[in-house]
């Protein structure tokens, strides 16, 4: 029998500033103002996407001591910008990153049922763990989550807002005039968590929501993240894309759900895309060479090759060679607030075959890093992306992607009116929302009384 087609799954990922928005390119507008976000996300569900996404960053970035102005800088508040966007859309998920090591699970369980109510069951949660003192000191507490016990708080932290979720039935309240009777059930909300991490009880204060609680995404690559994701996440946010990256990592994390007795099915996961789309493969090529350049200017060139240093190099060319001195060892302290800084295991090894592919290639620092800082990006006419797309999802590269437009807001315009038409045509992607809910657009199924355990 052969395998049955897979019907793509698309979000729109609205960045704010960061090393893949081009804030400079005069089409480019707020990315703070109502206006933009609205743009998108309205464009996302012109185009029947699953979601609209929200990254998310605790701490100002910095960098030699000071403010890092090209990285995650001026993003407001997730919760804000969600639930005015429910305002201006119908269908749409609305999904948003909130720390799990930062935040206390009454409040943002509050937040999220609120958010599921006001877009009539189109929230979604992508928990993160980002655990570093540096982040930490913006916190009553500090940096006091010792970097192994994340996990462990996130896993805690799930269970808690799920007993939350599930405080109210979903037919208590009574609204009953004759009898005077508001809520139905005069216990209705009572609650009491207790484990390592948390202590509470009382009754929550939002009735179920339309979805009983919110989909939960996992964004975290290590061994520990996986297994979280395998064991709680409905959809995984990865930077692993490419064919065979993407092969791999989609066979690691579905193979992990059957220990929790969940099918292939129930995890749906999403790598982190850009894309150019041009009028021919040529022409998308020209573009995204120019934009690869925007991306990473010469200032932005030095600060990536400062991470992996973890030195000073404002006194070399980024037109030049690259540094022939090795980066120091021990923690990193140039950069601070950047998770990514750990993906440099063995920085030393890494300098050394970032030197051996500019010499074999003969690169330029900048262009050494343009190389090696470079997503999974669709580059090429509407019709080739949507080949290539596709091609990577009925490959079981991933269930879909998480679309980064380099420009804010109208970077997803031509995307929406050239590339999606064609994924249409060939029946692997929704002409029109089926369902109401994001769990329905995701094809997850509910999440009533008996799945949100699976957590705990
Ligand atoms: C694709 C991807 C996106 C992420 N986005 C965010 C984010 O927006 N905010 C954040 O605080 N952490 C983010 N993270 C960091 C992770 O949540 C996590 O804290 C970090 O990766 C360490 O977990 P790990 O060791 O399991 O990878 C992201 C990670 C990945 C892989």
């Amino acid at each position: 029998m052969s395998k049955p087609v897979k019907h793509i799954h698309l979000a729109a990922h609205f960045p704010g500033v960061n090393n893949t928005t081009v804030w400079s390119d005069p089409e480019a507008g707020s990315h703070i103002e109502f206006g933009s976000f609205a743009h998108l996300a309205r464009t996302a569900e012109r185009a029947k996407f699953d979601f609209f996404f929200l990254a998310e960053g605790l701490r100002l970035r910095e960098q030699g001591g000071e403010i890092y102005d090209l990285d995650v800088v001026g993003r407001p508040d997730t919760f804000t910008v969600l639930a005015a966007l429910a305002a201006v859309t119908e269908r749409l998920g609305l999904t948003g990153t909130i720390n799990s090591t930062f935040n206390e699970p009454y409040e943002v369980a509050r937040q999220f049922a609120s958010l599921d109510h006001l877009s009539g069951g189109r929230a979604g949660w992508n928990v993160v763990t980002s655990w570093d003192a540096f982040t930490g000191e913006n916190f009553r507490r500090g940096g006091y989550l010792p970097q192994e016990q994340r996990y462990e708080r996130a896993r805690a932290f799930l269970s808690a807002s799920a007993t939350l979720f599930d405080s109210w039935r979903g037919d208590d309240i009574a609204a009953d005039a004759g009898r005077g009777v508001f809520a139905g059930d005069p216990h209705a909300g009572g609650f009491a968590y207790r484990d390592a991490h948390f202590d509470i009880e009382g009754h929550f204060d939002v009735p179920r929501s339309p979805q009983g609680r919110p989909v939960i995404l996992q964004a975290g690559d290590s061994e520990e993240g996986r297994e979280f994701a395998a064991a709680t996440a409905d959809a995984i946010f990865t930077r692993h894309g490419t064919l065979e990256a993407g092969q791999a990592f989609y066979a690691d994390v579905k193979g992990r759900l059957a220990r929790y007795g969940r099918t292939r099915d129930q995890l749906v996961v999403l790598p982190a895309a850009t894309f150019v789309v041009g009028d021919t493969d040529a022409d998308a090529h020209e573009k995204a060479a120019v934009i690869r350049r925007k991306q990473v200017s010469a200032q932005t060139a030095i600060k990536f090759a400062e991470q992996l240093w973890n030195r000073d190099l404002s006194g070399y060319d980024p037109e030049g060679p690259l540094p022939e001195v090795d980066p120091l060892p021990g923690e990193n302290t140039i950069s601070r607030g950047r998770a990514s800084v750990r993906l440099y295991r063995d920085p030393v090894a890494t300098a050394r075959e970032w030197r051996e592919l500019a010499s074999a290639r003969n690169l330029s620092l900048r262009e050494l890093i343009i190389e090696v800082t470079g997503r999974q990006t669709f580059i090429g006419s509407a019709a080739t992306i949507a080949e290539e797309i596709n091609h990577l999802v009925q490959q079981d590269a991933s269930d879909g992607f998480i679309l980064v437009p380099h420009v804010t807001p109208g970077g997803l315009d031509e995307f929406a009116d050239t590339v999606v038409p064609l994924l249409q045509e060939r029946g692997v992607f929704r002409s029109d929302y089926e369902g109401v809910t994001l769990r329905d657009h995701l094809g997850i199924g509910s999440s009533l009384p008996g799945n949100l355990e699976r957590s705990a």
